[in-house]
């Protein structure tokens, strides 16, 4: 089948991404699936090839942004992107003995989750903006609007890219493109488990695809889940900031000289 629904996720290999693979997953659609793992990509190619659609993968680092962006010029040329979906991402914790993100972990999580996010983009915009059609998703995090603090540079990094799609949202309309921020909760995946602390109202990626699979066709600009936490996080930015850090260094068992033992550490970026 020629006409077929081109949609391109990054991240595909594993958690969200590899779920709204699966979500997306029918005899109109080709799923273009992009990731560092190939065995993994592969497995979840093949359980969307099961639901009758066409699935391709390529093994790319999103931080090698030359490569991607040839990459998906290529790709577009050849299958015109109908949907694009920016979802790789890694995070990055502070150790509970206290000190800083190291600088390798900063800027992975930068590369990963803010230039990699441009870097898919910028070959397309203008390409979408020529057919006047097409779709963009960014996966930020309810982490964009109030900062965890066991988490400084992933929380920039999905505040960055926040403003990113807001600003591509107002500016592409006009164009017949429709632009969609996600802003998932907790949902289990090798990034959340890598999370010390509660992880309040957790979804299984799956769930996530749902919603966010049922945001996009309403072509809604902010996807924002799950309820009560997305409510949390809103209430959160409306009280005095005194008070709203000391709500979240007690969710974060954050403590003088530290995190509070017992919550697990995780220095490495992924
Ligand atoms: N899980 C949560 O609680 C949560 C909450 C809010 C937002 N999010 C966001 O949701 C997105 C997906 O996260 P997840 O929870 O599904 O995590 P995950 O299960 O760890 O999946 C991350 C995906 O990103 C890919 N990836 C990471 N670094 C990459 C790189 N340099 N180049 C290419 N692909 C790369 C991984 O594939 P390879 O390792 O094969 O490259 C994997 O497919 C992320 O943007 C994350 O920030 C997650």
């Amino acid at each position: 089948m020629n006409n077929r629904k081109n949609i391109l996720i990054t991240g595909a290999s594993d958690g969200i991404g590899a779920a709204l693979a699966k979500r997306y997953a029918s005899p109109t659609t080709r799923l273009i699936l992009l990731a560092r793992n190939e065995r993994k990509l592969v497995s979840v190619a093949q359980d969307c090839k099961k639901k009758q659609a066409a699935a391709l993968t390529y093994r790319i680092d999103v931080t090698n942004t030359q490569a991607l962006q040839k990459l998906i010029s290529e790709i577009d040329a050849e299958h015109p992107i109908d949907l694009v979906i920016c979802n790789a991402g890694v995070t990055s914790i502070i150790p509970k003995t206290g000190e800083a993100e190291s600088w390798q972990s900063i800027c992975n999580v930068i590369d990963t989750n803010l230039y990699g996010v441009l870097a898919t983009l910028n070959p397309l915009i203008d390409k979408l903006r020529e057919r006047k059609h097409g779709q963009i998703a960014i996966i930020s995090s309810l982490a964009a609007h109030y900062g965890m603090p066991i988490s400084p540079v992933y929380c920039a990094s999905k505040s960055a890219v926040k403003g990113y799609g807001q600003a591509l949202c107002g500016w592409l309309k006009a164009d017949g493109i429709s632009v969609s921020v996600v802003y998932p909760g907790f949902v289990k995946s090798a990034l959340s488990d890598q999370f010390h602390a509660d992880k309040p109202f957790m979804i299984s990626p799956e769930r996530a695809a749902d919603i966010i699979y049922n945001g996009l066709q309403k072509n809604k600009a902010s996807i924002s889940f799950p309820f009560p936490l997305n409510f949390g996080i809103w209430a959160l930015s409306l009280l005095p900031s005194s008070l709203a850090d000391l709500i979240m260094q007690k969710l974060y068992g954050v403590v003088k000289g530290g995190v509070k033992s017992g919550a697990k550490s995780n220095v490495k970026a992924r």
